[in-house]
């Protein structure tokens, strides 16, 4: 490595409040995210690779980059890096065991059904989703769409493809059905199995928008997102969603997230459990 290389990788850029407050407002529009001052470190930090990779000088030049023409594609690399992607299998196994126990017996005349994994991160989720409904629901049909607002995150879980580790939490049987162990160059890999990948689609989508294009759900989770998410943000988040639940539809939460004030009637269930009413 050249010496300039070294100097320049160690340059430290500060990040003024008055770019750190066009930032807030930047994410805040195009995503809803908030970024109260306490994250203004996490922000200098995960922009500043970007500023270095980008030979740019303050990030005042790094925001004017992001609103231009020809910065969209550097929006969407700075919208995954300033957005919270933690997820694994099984999250949060209550509501899985929900959707074995209570709901599925409830669907099991209808022909088909559709579950979203809204804001599905890396794909655990949706896997996790497709991995119940092919034990508990075939061979009668089942469907899992995941989106997110991060392209990155899409690509990385139509893969399906994960680190070893992030395995840990799926039950034996899962792993052993549903879960090829990686050899050669995909050592300390595994793969989710063909079939069951071919079964969840990835899509993107941000949630601050209305999706009709995703069609109707019977079983939505919105899990560890709405944490983000200011009030007025939450209840516009909600209402998109809602619109994609049918009557008598679920729809989970993260254990963490209230639905202080939803903007629909829901009936609550469980802590974290919902359903819209029929009519
Ligand atoms: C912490 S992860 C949650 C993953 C999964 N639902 C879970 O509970 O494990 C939050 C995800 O929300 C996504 N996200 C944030 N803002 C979003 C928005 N406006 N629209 C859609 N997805 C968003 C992020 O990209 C991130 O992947």
């Amino acid at each position: 490595m050249s010496s300039a290389a070294v100097s320049f990788s160690a340059r430290q850029i500060a990040l003024s409040e008055a770019e750190f407050r066009l930032l807030q407002r930047l994410f805040y529009d195009q995503v809803g995210i908030q970024l109260p001052p306490v994250k203004k470190p996490l922000v200098c930090g995960r922009l500043a690779k970007r500023l270095a990779a980008l030979q740019l000088d303050s990030y005042q030049q790094y925001y004017k980059l992001l609103v231009s023409p020809q910065g969209a594609d550097e929006l969407e690399v700075a919208i995954d890096l300033i957005t919270t992607h933690e997820t694994y299998f099984f999250r949060e196994p209550q509501h899985f065991d929900y959707l074995q126990q209570k709901i599925l017996p409830q669907l099991h005349g209808q022909a088909d059904l559709r579950v979203w994994s809204a804001a599905s991160s890396t794909g655990e989720e949706a896997y996790t989703l497709a991995m119940l409904l092919d034990q508990h629901r075939s061979p009668k049909a089942w469907s899992v769409v995941g989106t997110d607002v991060s392209l990155a995150v899409l690509e990385s879980a139509r893969k399906g493809l994960f680190v070893e580790g992030r395995g840990d939490k799926i039950p034996p049987h899962y792993l052993k059905r549903y879960c090829l162990k990686g050899r050669d160059r995909y050592a300390g890999y595994f793969l989710v199995e063909r079939e069951l990948r071919e079964r969840v689609e990835f899509r993107p989508n941000n949630l601050t928008s209305p999706a009709p294009e995703l069609g109707l759900f019977d079983v939505i989770l919105l899990r560890n997102v709405l944490i983000y998410f200011d009030l007025p943000t939450k209840q516009l988040v909600l209402k998109h969603v809602l619109e994609r639940l049918r009557p008598g539809g679920w729809l989970m939460v993260g254990h963490s997230e209230s639905l202080q004030g939803p903007p629909m009637r829901l009936e609550q269930l469980a802590p974290s459990i919902y359903r819209k009413p029929l009519r």
